[in-house]
């Protein structure tokens, strides 16, 4: 498959935090001079909120099963949020209804739970974000539901290394463009698509800020520098046909490939520090990196 030229911008509201946030170029600049480098205390809470996160996602990965519905596996993480003192992040976020998002096969991102119940062949992933102490967490996974097509293996597989590439791709004083020159490079040597209209993003006190971390090469993310202090997501998704999306217009949520063709995707919230990339979301129970599906 052709790798898609790189380009100067991209076109997604909810993951190009700085474009909703402000109309004001004004604004967009004062931003840029003041990045978020984190110091001590605050990487503290970040851990936490990553740790908590994680265990959510430990918490939830049982569940995850052929019959069980995605409103069930929404109901289980609101309460155990709730249940530990913290807060779902989702919920309410630009008015979107639930806690988790579920998406299922050719559902990109952004999946709202429902009563279709799982069943084999499906792939899912689970995007779960929570809110400790001010501080937030972000992950997400995408799970087999039984036995799947061999291509959907493959697909997820490649996503979930496409997820390690990008991390290791981020460089203590390195450039963001370096993570999405990876994950496209990467991708595109197995076959699939890199979905170009949603991306990672800082995270912090906020759940989207900067910066923008697009999973293929962009070149305003050359200017954006990973210090140590920086914390951001990658959560790169992959399609077997079209990088294209479109969304529900009738939800105005559920993303979906423009063909119709299944999709995946993994995310770790990273934190970089003095010593490299730090993954906060992550707890022994996880899919470790070398990951086989
Ligand atoms: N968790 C998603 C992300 O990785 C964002 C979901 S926003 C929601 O950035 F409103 F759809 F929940
Ligand atoms: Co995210
Ligand atoms: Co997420």
């Amino acid at each position: 498959m052709e790798p898609p030229p790189t380009i100067i911008a991209t076109s997604s509201f909810l993951k190009l935090p700085y474009r909703h946030w402000s109309g004001s170029l004004y604004l967009l600049a004062i931003k840029k001079l003041i990045p978020l480098y984190l110091h001590e205390q605050e990487r503290e809470g970040l851990r936490a909120a990553g740790r908590f996160n994680a265990e959510l996602m430990d918490f939830l990965r049982v569940h995850i099963k052929a019959g069980v519905n995605t409103l069930q596996l929404d109901k289980l993480a609101n309460q155990y949020t709730l249940d530990h003192g913290h807060k779902p992040a989702c919920l309410g976020y630009l008015g979107y209804p639930k806690t988790i998002c579920t998406s299922i096969n050719e559902v990109v991102c952004h999946g709202i739970p429902n009563t279709r119940p799982l069943k084999d062949g499906d792939i899912i992933n689970v995007d779960i974000t929570t809110i400790v102490n001010g501080w937030y967490g972000d992950q997400s996974e995408t799970f087999l539901i039984g036995p799947v097509s061999n291509s959907a293996k493959r697909l997820v597989q490649a996503t979930f290394d496409a997820l390690f590439v990008g991390i290791h791709a981020a460089r203590r004083g390195g450039t963001v463009t370096e993570i999405g020159r990876a994950i496209q490079s990467f991708a595109t040597k197995a076959g699939f698509s890199v979905v170009r209209e949603y991306q990672g993003h800082g995270i912090g006190r906020d759940f989207h800020q900067e910066p923008g971390v697009p999973h293929y090469p962009v070149l305003t993310s050359n200017r954006d520098l990973i210090k140590a202090g920086t914390c951001f997501t990658i959560e790169p998704m992959l399609n077997i046909g079209s990088w294209k999306t479109r969304v529900d217009t009738k939800d105005k949520w559920t993303v979906r490939t423009i063909d119709g063709a299944l999709s995946a995707q993994f995310e770790h919230t990273i934190l970089m520090t003095e010593t490299g990339p730090e993954i906060l979301t992550l707890t022994q129970n996880g899919p470790q990196e070398g990951h086989k599906f």
